[in-house]
C-alpha cells in the first residue's frame, strides 16, 4: 500500500520545494495533504496537474497520515511532532527541534543511511550548511581520514525562509531607489552587505548557533564525537544557494588527483573546477540543482606536510540543504 503524505509548512520557501521534489522524483504516494497556518487555509498549490487546497494545521491533521514532512519552524515541530507520533505518523523534521535528541536519527542519505531504523517515528533533517559541507567531505573522510576542517560559509537569504528572500529583494530595490529600508527579518541591512549569521551568539565562546550546529551535527552524523570542524558563518546577499570555503587537513599526505577521483565518483557531487576559465562553483549555477558543486581544489602549499587542501562548494539551500534531503530520507524510509 502506498503511503499517505503530508507537508507541514507547505506554503513556505522549503514547503513549496518539498511539493516539487515529490513531483519531480515521482515519489510513490496514495495522497498528498498540505498544511500551514490559518493565514493560508484555502490557498491552492499545484501537484501533479491538480490544485491541492491548503488546510490549517491542527491536532487532528495526522489521522490516517503515514509520513509528515515538517518545515514550519521549531515551535510548530515541538508542538505537533509528538501529536503526529501518537497518531502513528512518521515525521521528517526540517527544524532543529529534535536534531540533537538521543534516539532521533539525523540523516544525510549519502552519509549515514544505516542510522535510520525501521521503527523510528521522528527523523531529523540536518542544518543546511552542515548537509552541503558533509556530502563532499564524507567520501574524502572515508578514504583519507580527515583530521580537521576549517569552514567559512557564504549563506543565502533562503535559509531565513520566504520572508528572508523577500527582504533581500525589497532591501535591494529600496537601496537602488535611494529609499530608506527598515530590516525586519535580518538584524542588518541586507542590500550590498555581508554580515555575521543572524543566529544567537554565545557570549562566552563567541560562536553563533549556526557555527555550533555545524560542529554538533557533523559529530552526530559521522558518529565521530571528536571530529574537528570549526566554522565561521556569514550571510551574503544571494537568494537561495549557499557557498562554503573548506580547508581540509588529513591524517596523511594528500594527492589532489586522488581527491578529485573520490569526488568525481561521490553521489550528490558535481565537480566544477575550471582553472583556465576561472570558473568554479557559483550560487547562480547551484540554484535549482540537486548536486553540490565542488571546485577550487588546490593544495595548501603552506603546509609542509602536504596534508591540507582547499575546496569551495555551492549547494541549493532549499533543495539538498532542505527539501531534497528530506524527500530522500522519505525514500530511504520506504526502502526499509
Ligand atoms: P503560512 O504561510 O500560513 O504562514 P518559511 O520557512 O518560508 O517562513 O515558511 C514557514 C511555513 O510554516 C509556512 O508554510 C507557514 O505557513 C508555516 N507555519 C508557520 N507557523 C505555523 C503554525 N503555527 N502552524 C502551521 N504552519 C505554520
Amino acid at each position: 500500500k502506498l503511503p499517505s503524505v503530508g507537508i507541514v509548512g507547505a506554503t513556505g520557501a522549503v514547503g513549496v520545494q518539498l511539493i516539487k521534489c515529490l513531483e519531480v522524483r515521482g515519489f510513490p504516494l496514495s495522497s498528498l495533504r498540505l498544511f500551514a497556518s490559518a493565514r493560508s487555509a484555502g490557498k491552492r498549490l499545484p501537484f501533479r496537474g491538480q490544485d491541492l487546497i491548503v488546510e490549517e494545521l491542527g491536532s487532528r491533521s495526522f489521522e490516517g497520515l503515514d509520513i509528515a514532512l515538517f518545515s514550519a519552524g521549531g515551535s510548530t515541530s515541538r508542538e505537533y511532532i509528538p501529536i503526529a507520533a501518537k497518531a502513528g505518523t512518521v515525521s521528517i523534521d526540517n527544524s532543529s527541534a529534535f536534531r540533537m535528541t538521543d534516539g532521533v536519527p539525523l540523516i544525510v542519505p549519502e552519509v549515514n543511511p544505516q542510522a535510520l531504523g525501521p521503527d523510528d517515528k521522528i527523523i531529523a533533517n540536518p542544518n543546511c550548511s552542515t548537509i552541503i559541507a558533509l556530502v563532499p567531505l564524507w567520501p574524502i573522510h572515508q578514504r583519507l581520514s580527515i583530521s580537521r576542517v576549517v569552514v567559512s560559509t557564504y549563506q543565502a537569504a533562503s535559509g531565513a525562509g520566504a520572508a528572508g528572500m523577500a527582504e533581500l529583494e525589497h532591501s535591494t530595490r529600496a537601496h537602488l531607489a535611494g529609499e530608506a529600508f527598515a530590516p525586519q527579518v535580518f538584524p542588518h541591512s541586507y542590500a550590498f552587505n555581508v554580515f555575521s549569521h543572524n543566529s544567537k551568539v554565545d557570549i562566552e565562546d563567541g560562536d553563533n548557533e549556526e557555527e555550533a550546529k555545524m560542529l554538533k551535527e557533523t559529530r552526530k552524523i559521522f558518529s565521530a564525537p571528536g571530529f574537528r570542524i570549526s566554522a565561521t558563518c556569514v550571510r551574503v546577499p544571494v537568494m537561495r544557494a549557499h557557498c562554503e570555503s573548506l580547508h581540509v587537513e588529513c591524517e596523511k599526505p594528500v594527492d589532489l588527483e586522488e581527491v578529485r577521483g573520490i569526488l568525481s565518483n561521490a553521489p550528490g557531487v558535481r565537480i566544477v573546477d575550471d582553472r583556465a576559465g576561472n570558473k568554479f562553483p557559483m550560487p547562480v549555477e547551484a540554484s535549482g540543482q540537486d548536486d553540490i558543486l565542488v571546485g577550487r581544489l588546490r593544495m595548501d602549499t603552506t603546509d609542509p606536510t602536504n596534508r591540507s587542501f582547499w575546496m569551495f562548494v555551492s549547494g541549493d539551500q532549499l533543495l539538498k540543504g532542505a527539501a531534497l534531503n528530506a524527500v530522500q530520507i522519505a525514500e530511504l524510509l520506504l526502502q526499509k
